[in-house]
């Protein structure tokens, strides 16, 4: 049975004191989730090692982005191996913000996705089209389109690791939510796209989150779907009162 997980992205939100204030604040309220339900908190790289000490087992650390290479003359870049070496178990790949600000490729994604595994960290993939796109009906096509060119490089043993999240850019800190309707169809579809190479059983093992001004009012309807697995919070995760809510709607 595949994993119901719900993660906060801080984006580039908090100061170093304020994330280990939210972060603990998370951990102190993460008890009333019941233990079936994954919580991740995806915090600045700057604030991962202090983040981390404040953490318990209940509660897992993710970074927002890692480098495509490994070491070396990449100024201002961030390596898997660094990121492992904080205590995070994860790293979010792929955000639309990333795609859109910084040029960040389906190539780019599947060094950096390699890399990321290679180091034992669990990559939470993001797809998602953006409005010109959905309103010419290229949803369904353009995330195929991005789980196949990325994931398609990738074993049913590497899935193990692996998390989709499906983020509609247009939904994403709009305050404009997709209905339940149009999600679970996307989420659908990328499961079936799943299926085609890896076969029904990994596709139905993987854990597909919805992101996308997802909050403790709508998370509900989202998480009764079929294939809606939890979620990637942007806005709402950073208060604890409001993520630890979004991780009670199952
Ligand atoms: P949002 O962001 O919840 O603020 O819309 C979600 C995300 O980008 O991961």
């Amino acid at each position: 049975m595949r994993k119901q997980i719900v993660a906060g992205n801080w984006k580039m939100n908090t100061t170093v004191p304020e994330g280990v204030e939210l972060a603990k604040a998370v951990v102190a309220k993460a008890a009333a989730v019941p233990a079936n339900v994954g919580l991740i908190v995806a915090t600045p790289a700057t604030h991962l090692t202090s983040v981390a000490a404040v953490l318990d087992s209940r509660v897992e650390l993710s970074a927002e982005n890692c480098a495509d290479h490994t070491s070396g003359a990449y100024t201002g870049e961030v390596s898997a191996a660094m990121v492992k070496s904080t205590g995070a178990k994860w790293t979010i790949l792929g955000h639309s913000e990333r795609r859109q600000y910084y040029g960040e490729t389906d190539e780019k994604l599947v060094e950096k996705t390699k890399l990321a595994l290679a180091e034992g960290l669990g990559v939470i993939l993001c797809v998602g089209e953006n409005l010109e796109q959905r309103e010419a009906g290229k949803h369904f096509d353009v995330c195929e389109a991005q789980i196949k060119n990325v994931l398609y490089n990738f074993s049913a043993e590497d899935m193990k690791n692996i998390v989709v999240a499906y983020e509609p850019v247009w939904a994403i800190g709009t305050g404009k939510t997709a209905t339940s309707e149009q999600a679970e169809e996307i989420h659908a579809h990328i499961r079936k796209v799943l299926a085609a190479k890896f076969g029904q059983t990994v596709a139905d093992d993987t854990t597909i989150l919805y992101g996308g001004s997802c909050k403790p009012s709508n998370a509900k309807e989202l998480f009764a779907q079929k294939d809606i697995d939890g979620g990637l919070i942007g806005g709402a995760a950073l208060k604890a009162d409001d993520f630890i809510q979004i991780a009670l709607s199952f």
